[in-house]
């Protein structure tokens, strides 16, 4: 029989281990300000398992022995619940497919997984609403599902250059207006440039050279003279005349890069009037007549 005292002790001792218990690691368990964290957790060993091969140990410590703050390649908000604000494994060799559960980390504003073997295709990012920064260059990527990004409302750099991507430059493109730079160079993209392009208001680069694009010199890029200052375009299958004023419709230029196409026609005196000019490539086009004075 223990007297009231030993018990009182005990009670004692047991809150203080339950106290404890809160507040380690334990603590996912019990405070629900965790949940969300969760679901990163989840989101990242989602990824982990879509990897095939990781032949320099990138990933080798994510386990859950761990916080997955502490993994490699991952950064997370600095006060709790500690969620993932950056994936930063570029140049890793890693093989796989990227999984939609990325879509998932709705705190991720970098995305960098550029310069490794990713196959597949691009999946629907549908939560990542805070997503700034999204590179995937340099990867064996072989779609993009239209509408993929349309939920990023903060996208502001996006660079696919350097995959496999086939198909039209997919006219439905959820591209949100939020974007500045968008780089699809070097891949199999065919079709026209769509005139949804017009409506990226804030879009300072366009680079969608070496493809296989065609039509037109597209005419909504016209859209964008405010925030336009790189548009390159070379090695595609462009063609047709550029329009007279094409220097006033997109003063603010910086670098224009055309070469490689077919377009035909004067080249337009009026890119004299982009006094900003520091780079411009015409060549190899079917362009006649004087060179104009810049
Ligand atoms: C992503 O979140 C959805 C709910 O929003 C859930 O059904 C799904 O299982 C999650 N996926 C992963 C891999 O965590
Ligand atoms: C995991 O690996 C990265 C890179 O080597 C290192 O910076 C990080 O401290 C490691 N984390 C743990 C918990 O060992
Ligand atoms: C793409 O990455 C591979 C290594 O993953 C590298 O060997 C190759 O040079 C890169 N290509 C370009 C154009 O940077
Ligand atoms: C975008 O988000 C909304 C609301 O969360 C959802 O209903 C919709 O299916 C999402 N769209 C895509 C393409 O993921
Ligand atoms: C041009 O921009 C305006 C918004 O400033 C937009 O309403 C319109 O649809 C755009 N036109 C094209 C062809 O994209
Ligand atoms: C313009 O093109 C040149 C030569 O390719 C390059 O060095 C420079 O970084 C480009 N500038 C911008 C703003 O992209």
């Amino acid at each position: 029989m223990s007297s009231p005292k030993q018990s009182a002790k005990l009670a004692m001792l047991l809150l203080v281990a339950l106290l404890l218990l809160c507040n380690s690691t334990v603590g996912n368990v019990c405070c629900s300000r965790n949940q969300e964290n969760s679901v990163d957790l989840h989101a990242l060993l989602d990824f982990q398992r879509g990897i095939t091969k990781d032949p320099q140990g990138a990933l080798s410590n994510w386990s859950t022995t761990t916080h997955f703050c502490r993994w490699n390649g991952i950064a997370c908000t600095t006060t709790r619940p500690f969620r993932v604000e950056q994936l930063n494994l570029p140049g890793l060799n890693l093989q796989g497919k990227i999984t939609s559960s990325l879509g998932n980390l709705t705190f991720l504003y970098l995305l960098d997984l550029s310069y490794n073997s990713f196959a597949g295709t691009f999946p629907i990012l549908n939560h990542a609403q805070q997503l700034q920064y999204l590179f995937v260059n340099n990867n064996s990527l072989t779609g993009i599902i239209p509408d993929a990004l349309s939920n990023c409302s903060s996208l502001l750099s996006m660079d696919f250059s350097l995959n496999l991507l086939v198909g039209a430059f997919p006219p439905k493109i959820g591209f949100p207006p939020s974007l500045i730079y968008i780089n699809f160079e070097s891949n199999q993209l065919d079709g026209s440039i769509p005139n949804e392009i017009g409506q990226l208001q804030n879009l300072e680069s366009l680079v969608l050279g070496d493809n296989r694009l065609s039509g037109q010199f597209p005419h909504a890029i016209f859209n964008l003279s405010a925030s336009l200052r790189v548009l390159s375009l070379e090695k595609n299958m462009l063609g047709k005349t550029l329009p007279p004023n094409f220097g006033y419709l997109l003063p603010n230029l910086k670098n224009l890069s055309l070469y490689g196409n077919m377009f035909e026609g004067h080249i337009p005196a009026s890119l004299g009037n982009a006094l900003g000019l520091q780079l411009i490539d015409l060549s190899s086009n079917k362009f006649t007549g004087k060179i104009p004075k810049l």
